[in-house]
């Protein structure tokens, strides 16, 4: 056999460490530790535990891979002694925690960011706090949370970025991207159809098909993955009867087969034991055997794979390649997190409330806000006299809003500390807290109105009121807080409403009892400064609802980009107040609405006002016929027409006329935020790859469909002309 030359062995060797990138050289080294390890120190990597003393003594035994809710860095420093120091083969904890909106200093909750449609800000403030967690010794967060929320009853719609597939997908991505820039691995959840509960009530059935999984809640989890996300979390729901952590199809054929995931998996706390609540498992060592089998690396607090699964090994039940795999994807994010390397966490290198991070959490709560109503009391003058009152203007801990952990409620600034800066303040709060029914506050409120030029009420939610297994019944206002605004109104001095909530309440009653309303989903530690800002007119509102609010409860489910049904709401309905006596059965018509509530949402997605006001003009496409190959260009005039320079942020909505299912009567498919001057006009537009009309159509095929399209540009989803177009 011919000797290989010197230089052809040169060459092979140079082109084996090119391609030995830091995938394979990571991929070698967990090879090469994994066959060194025993099946019950395998094992002992898919165990995650919760935070207690416990933790040293299973991590010295090698029986635990990752902790969650342990934040002090020497306790963490100690539990991560035991597993590098004391364990056999010495693998080093992952240290998780829900970073959800912010580590210590609080960002608005992500429904808040959503409605900044600035995916470059979300980013930026994710980088901000996973400096903060990492600082601790937080290297894994269990953010960003993905469910599409189209049900406000659902307490969790606080925790994600709303009812828009688009918009959810790029505040995913952003803050992912942030995460990742500053070494905090991300957890996309809860995967797949959680926020899709019957009845908007936490944890409850829900009913998804393939068709809607695959066009409305995938698409932000597979752009989250194709951005980086380290991991996934399965949701605690069963959707079509078969709960996620069990599910197979999602977490095999799906998430590794089709997308490609080579991240780890972990369940939700005690998901995989809750299958045996589900009638999906009949004891939770039969739960251990169908989760680990449906592709679930990492058991969140069942105990039942240190339980169970060496003995479902040995009976056969769980093949041992089907641990490695789940160990293969633990350590391979342990390496590329640098773990082996450093670790433990710097004591005295901890970050918090540094002025870069409280900044970016100010221009965060300033970008959330979204002002709903403005008769034109807004901004307020500096130095005029108003009364602060209702339990929302000086809550600390409320402000910051659910899954705010580590936030210290002493550093959050209040709008009552706040407004003091700005204005003559008068306090009175009026009630207590926000299910406060007491009188005796209000009456108190109303006498301090009359030394008052104008008044700001701030109402709203308890943070305890949105958040996990917090679902509501009633959207109201809770306690008296309608009741203090109405007892404001009644003063006859201008009203302002500010409510603080996790999510979007019924308030058309109280914005009849105000002269303006500005709602921010709990903006988090700098939340005060923000909204005096913005009540002062430093600063604009340019807040868009990331979600459609209601008139009432009963609306929902109730979502701009629904279908339109074979009987679509004429807007000509007659209402219950104006139903004739004795009316006959068929004399309302028979079209899609409430007698009560009519059709429409009380504001629809992407809905906000400014202290200026903005034009859409001359629309155009650069074509009315495209290939599925095309990029349509569209071109837009956008004007501030009023008085205030400030930011719009304009919406590319399409629609697809006929499909070969029903198609969406509108879909968010391009957005950007403008910031003009008084007076000023831009010339604008976005470019639309026709590939972006794909969706999954009645042969499961996505595909673009030819046909005739419409294509709006406005400043929320209900606004608007559209132009036509046609894809052949
Ligand atoms: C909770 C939540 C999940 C969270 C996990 C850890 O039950 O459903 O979002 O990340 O447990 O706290």
């Amino acid at each position: 056999m011919r000797t290989m030359t010197k230089h052809t062995a040169l060459v092979l060797a140079a082109m084996l460490a090119l391609a030995c990138s830091p995938k394979d050289e990571i991929d070698r080294k967990v090879e090469d530790l994994l066959s060194k390890m025993t099946l019950h120190e395998k094992i002992g990597q898919m165990n995650q535990l919760s935070g207690g003393e416990w933790l040293v003594e299973s991590a010295a035994k090698g029986e635990v891979g990752s902790i969650l809710n342990c934040v002090d860095p020497a306790e963490i420093n100690a539990v991560q002694r035991a597993a590098v120091e004391d364990s056999r083969l010495g693998i080093p904890i992952l240290v998780s925690r829900d970073v959800i909106h912010g580590f210590r200093t609080i960002f608005p909750l992500p429904l808040g960011q959503a409605a900044t449609f600035d995916p470059a800000l979300v980013e930026k403030g994710a980088a901000a706090s996973a400096r903060e967690a990492v600082s601790s010794g937080i290297k894994w967060t269990f953010s960003p949370m993905l469910d599409i929320a189209r049900d406000p009853r659902w307490g969790r719609v606080a925790e994600g970025s709303g009812e828009d597939p688009y918009l959810d997908a790029l505040m995913g991505e952003a803050m992912v991207k942030g995460y990742r820039s500053e070494g905090l691995a991300s957890c996309v959840k809860h995967f797949v159809g959680y926020g899709a509960a019957e009845g908007g009530r936490d944890y409850n059935t829900t009913g998804l098909t393939e068709r809607m999984l695959r066009n409305v809640y995938f698409p932000a989890f597979k752009r989250a993955i194709d951005a980086g996300a380290e991991t996934l979390m399965t949701s605690f729901n069963e959707n079509d009867g078969i709960p996620s952590t069990g599910n197979r199809w999602l977490l095999t054929d799906i998430l590794r087969n089709e997308w490609g995931f080579d991240g780890m998996v972990v369940t939700d706390w005690n998901s995989s034991g809750e299958m045996v609540a589900h009638g999906f498992a009949s004891d939770l060592k039969h739960a251990t055997e169908i989760s680990v089998n449906a592709g679930v690396d990492m058991d969140m607090m069942s105990y039942g794979y240190i339980s169970f699964l060496e003995e479902l090994v040995k009976d056969g039940k769980v093949k041992e390649s089907r641990i490695d795999d789940a160990v293969r994807n633990i350590l391979r994010l342990k390496f590329r997190l640098g773990l082996f390397e450093n670790p433990y966490v710097d004591e005295n290198a901890v970050i918090a409330y540094d002025g870069e991070t409280l900044a970016a959490a100010r221009q965060a709560a300033v970008e959330s806000a979204i002002l709903l109503k403005n008769d034109g009391v807004l901004p307020l003058a500096k130095g005029m006299k108003i009364l602060v009152t209702g339990p929302l203007a000086d809550a600390p801990y409320e402000q910051m809003g659910t899954w705010a952990f580590d936030g210290e409620a002493e550093h959050t600034v209040t709008p009552l500390a706040a407004l003091k800066e700005s204005f003559n303040v008068i306090y009175e709060p009026g009630l207590a807290y926000s299910r406060d029914n007491s009188m005796a506050g209000i009456v108190k409120a109303r006498q301090a109105a009359s030394r008052a030029d104008a008044i700001v009420v701030f109402v709203g939610e308890e943070a305890i009121l949105s958040g996990e297994a917090h679902s509501l019944s009633s959207l109201d206002l809770q306690g008296a807080q309608s009741g203090l605004i109405s007892a404001m109104k009644s003063t006859g001095k201008p009203v302002v409403v500010v409510v603080m909530a996790g999510r979007p309440l019924t308030i058309e009653r109280d914005l009849a009892n105000c002269g303006a309303m500005l709602y921010c989903f709990h903006p988090g530690t700098m939340g005060g400064p923000a909204i005096a800002d913005l009540l002062s007119g430093v600063e604009v509102p340019s807040g868009k609802t990331p979600i459609t609010f209601l008139r009432t409860a009963g609306q929902a489910p109730m979502y701009y980009n629904h279908t339109n049904s074979g009987r679509p709401n004429t807007g000509t309905e007659t209402l219950l107040e104006d139903i004739p006596i004795a009316a006959g059965q068929t004399s309302l018509g028979c079209t899609s609405y409430y007698l009560d509530s009519g059709y429409g949402p009380l504001f629809p997605f992407g809905y906000g006002l400014s202290y200026t006001t903005f034009e859409y003009s001359n629309i155009s496409l650069d074509s009315t016929r495209y290939g599925k190959d095309g990029i349509i260009k569209v071109e837009f005039d956008l004007s501030n027409t009023g008085k205030y320079d400030a930011t719009e942020t304009a919406q590319l909505y399409v629609r697809d006329l006929v499909g070969s299912v029903t198609r969406p009567v509108k879909e968010l498919k391009r957005f950007g935020r403008f910031t003009l001057k008084a007076g000023e006009t831009v010339h604008a537009g976005f470019e639309l790859p026709v590939s972006e009309l794909a969706f999954w159509n009645s042969e499961m095929e996505y595909t673009v469909e030819e046909g005739a399209f419409q294509l709006w540009v406005a400043g929320n989803s209900a606004d608007g002309t559209p132009v036509e177009f046609t894809v052949e």
